[in-house]
């Protein structure tokens, strides 16, 4: 599968381009361009506008809901870099590294800001949910703080990823759904697949980092993993194999709820992605 060479995959990078150059020359415009054009997979963007295209939506409907999902998604993964010290993303040295903390942190809030400018032409629903998510972001990331080290068991585990990573996975279909004319029923069944994928990804990003494997990312704090969390009570092959379970668990769930919206291309790609970003990546493992 090469998302890259789909056609919501180029909606996005032209949409994001558009709104880089439309941009001052400065150094945050140098600074965005570094966040924002660098490589993102640009899952989150797409799952709106497939979700959007299942519920007869056009891309010219939905595209800049997706560009806030995805500038929403650049600003958190500075603030992250922020906390987690990241040295190096997408083969890059961080904003942090590359720019300074304070210059990043300014890029950031930039980020947040220019994305309520996308999003609220929207109608109240869209832009209340999200600002939920970007504030269970923002919780779920006080979370992985671990203040409490010792105490930091699977049910924590699991609130810190809903919060921090599946939030917006989660908004990123419903408010699809919503811009493609869906109600708030249905709405809420894409929120459901949005939130299992954000899960299983999540998790998937914490086996590879366990396990140390990753590629073109490094960072001088690591969040807690699901495999180190069940690894308190199991040996090291026992909580890697519970972890690929609880992954796979959460894929059937997002496939399951997939089933039940209508048979399109765009749903195919919604399963080719589902897999993409969970199963497929487990495979080196
Ligand atoms: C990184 O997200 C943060 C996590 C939730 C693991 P992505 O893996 O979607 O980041 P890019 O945008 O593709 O680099
Ligand atoms: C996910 O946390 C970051 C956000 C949701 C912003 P991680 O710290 O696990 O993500 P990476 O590994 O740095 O991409
Ligand atoms: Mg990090």
């Amino acid at each position: 599968m090469n998302i890259e060479e789909w056609e919501e995959y180029r909606y996005v990078e032209s949409g994001i381009n558009n709104f880089i150059d439309q941009m001052n020359e400065s150094s945050l415009k140098k600074m965005v361009e570094h966040v924002c054009n660098t490589g993102g997979k640009r899952i989150r963007p797409i799952i709106l506008l497939l979700s959007s295209e299942i519920c007869s939506g056009s891309y010219q409907q939905s595209l800049n809901a997706a560009l806030a999902i995805e500038i929403m998604h650049s600003a958190s993964l500075i603030h992250d870099d922020l906390l987690d010290q990241g040295l190096v993303r997408r083969n890059l040295p961080s904003a942090p590294e590359k720019f300074g903390p304070s210059r990043a942190l300014l890029c950031g809030d930039y980020l947040i800001a220019k994305c309520f400018e996308f999003i609220s032409p929207y109608g109240e629903q869209v832009v209340r949910d999200f600002g939920k998510a970007g504030m269970d972001m923002a919780e779920g990331e006080v979370l992985d703080l671990k203040l409490d080290k010792d105490n930091f068991g699977e049910n924590n585990y699991f609130e810190c990823i809903y919060k921090k990573t599946a939030s917006l996975f989660a908004i990123s279909a419903s408010i699809g759904a919503y811009t493609g004319g869906a109600d708030e029923t249905l709405a809420r069944r894409f929120n459901v697949f949005g939130n299992c994928l954000g899960t299983a990804y999540q998790i998937v990003d914490d086996i590879l980092e366990f396990l140390e494997v990753v590629e073109g990312k490094e960072s001088k704090f690591t969040s807690e993993t699901l495999p180190h969390v069940y690894m308190k009570n199991m040996s090291k092959e026992e909580a890697i194999e519970k972890s690929i379970e609880a992954v796979k668990l959460r894929v059937n769930a997002a496939k399951e709820t997939l089933l039940t919206f209508n048979e399109c291309p765009a749903r195919d790609k919604l399963f080719q992605i589902t897999d993409y970003i969970t199963v497929d990546m487990l495979e080196i493992v």
